[in-house]
């Protein structure tokens, strides 16, 4: 993608090296435009070097006379962060008295705005003002600041959002294909008590499922990641919820998937749960204790029954017979795909990085990923499922 990214002169901008770093490792082709005041807190230098692209601080540079329309129109989205107050309120009133601001109106395609100030400077009438123009009249996407403790020594809301958040943002598919869509995404492992301080759960990493709503976010959907025990971190900018238990999973399934499209099973749900959790912690006191297990609730069959005409996506995981029992679990369970993940002497999957996946329709069509890492097993079968061939059950 190609992303022009205005920075401007506000505390935050040093975050914003990480954001290009990112950026650039991810694929990007990014042009950095600095305002004055920016070039007094960082070194275009730094910009450039993270970048392996142009600096722009100038707006009267006689080997790119007209770099303000070339650059408006070159690239997929232009992004100003850390937004001051002051360049804000310029754009906000059409003054082009620089690159980054000349650059802003002569731009018509993709907009967004990342906020950053002082509290009082950004709850100020003027400033609220400026972005309702940005948002509602000139069609920018503003991405609110987050509260917390400012460097200004103030608490309250004008903290820049995080530098996953911002690149993020800025790197979602323009064209947006599953814009209005909404994905519930299930990750991790349940964990189920045996006392206060044990429990029974599995070595799932969460991984393939955290990848799975990042893809699925990637292409403009809005998701909520459902997790459980993970060893994965999550990302700040998808929304979560933490569960621990296979009945709460179930719980949360109920009372949140009314209002989503659908869901992407990827958590490894415990089968079974011990049939007592004890109170206090079990002493030892004998050489043999039996810990008796009761079957959990079917967490997809049961959600996949009370939520007819939602598309719904399991994953399975198997070590015998592979595919002829993902084939029964697909038809058992009453969803429109599942996903198989083998585990077998050359590979593993839970924890790994990489995955090889086979997908599986209920019409019974089936296709490979081969090996390849998560994030692109992700990325694969949300476009597979969602955007190559939306006709649900067939692959
Ligand atoms: C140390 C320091 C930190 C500043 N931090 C911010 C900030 O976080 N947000 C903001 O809106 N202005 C901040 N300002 C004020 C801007 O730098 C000032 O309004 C400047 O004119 C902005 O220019 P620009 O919008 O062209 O980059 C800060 C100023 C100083 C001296």
């Amino acid at each position: 993608m190609k992303i022009v990214l205005g920075v401007t002169g506000g505390v935050a901008v040093y975050k914003m090296l990480g954001v290009v770093r990112q950026l650039q490792s991810d694929g990007h082709e990014i042009v950095v435009i600095m305002t004055p005041a920016a070039a007094k807190f960082v070194n275009p230098i730094l910009f450039k070097t993270l970048s392996h692209n142009t600096v722009l601080t100038e707006d009267f540079d006689i080997s790119r006379p007209i770099a303000h329309v070339e650059l408006a129109d070159w690239a997929d989205v232009y992004a100003v962060a850390p937004a001051t107050a002051n360049t804000i309120a310029k754009i906000a009133h059409g003054i082009a008295d620089n690159l980054l601001t000349t650059t802003a109106l002569a731009r018509t395609g993709r907009r967004i705005v990342f906020p950053s100030m002082n509290v009082h400077m950004y709850e100020n009438p003027a400033t609220q003002e400026n972005l309702c123009i940005l948002s509602e009249k000139l069609g920018w996407e503003v991405v609110e600041p987050d509260s917390g403790s400012l460097a200004c020594g103030y608490s309250g809301k004008g903290r820049l959002v995080s530098e996953e958040r911002i690149a993020a943002v800025i790197s979602r598919d323009p064209d947006a294909p599953l814009k209005g869509k909404k994905y519930i995404v299930t990750a991790g492992g349940t964990i189920e008590k045996i006392d206060p301080v044990r429990y029974i759960s599995n070595f799932s990493s969460g991984k393939m499922g955290i990848e799975t709503a990042k893809a699925l976010y990637k292409k403009g959907a809005d998701v909520l990641l459902v997790y459980g025990n993970i060893t994965a971190s999550v990302p700040s900018y998808i929304e979560s919820v933490k569960i621990e238990s296979a009945a709460e999973l179930l719980d949360t399934l109920r009372r949140r998937l009314p209002l989503f499209d659908g869901v992407f099973m990827a958590a490894a749900v415990a089968d079974y749960a011990p049939s007592k959790q004890s109170q206090s912690k079990i002493k030892r006191h004998d050489d043999k204790i039996t810990l008796e297990l009761t079957a959990n609730p079917d967490v997809l069959k049961t959600a996949a029954s009370e939520n007819k005409g939602k598309l719904f996506v399991g994953f399975a995981l198997e070590t015998d017979d592979a595919e002829a029992n993902a084939a029964k679990k697909l038809s058992a369970k009453g969803i429109d795909y599942i996903v198989l993940n083998r585990l077998g002497p050359e590979h593993n999957p839970l924890g790994a990085d990489e995955n090889s996946v086979r997908l599986i329709g209920k019409n019974g069509a089936a296709e490979e990923s081969g090996l390849i890492s998560k994030k692109e097993a992700a990325e694969w079968l949300v476009r597979r499922i969602l955007i190559e061939n939306p006709a649900r059950g067939a692959v």
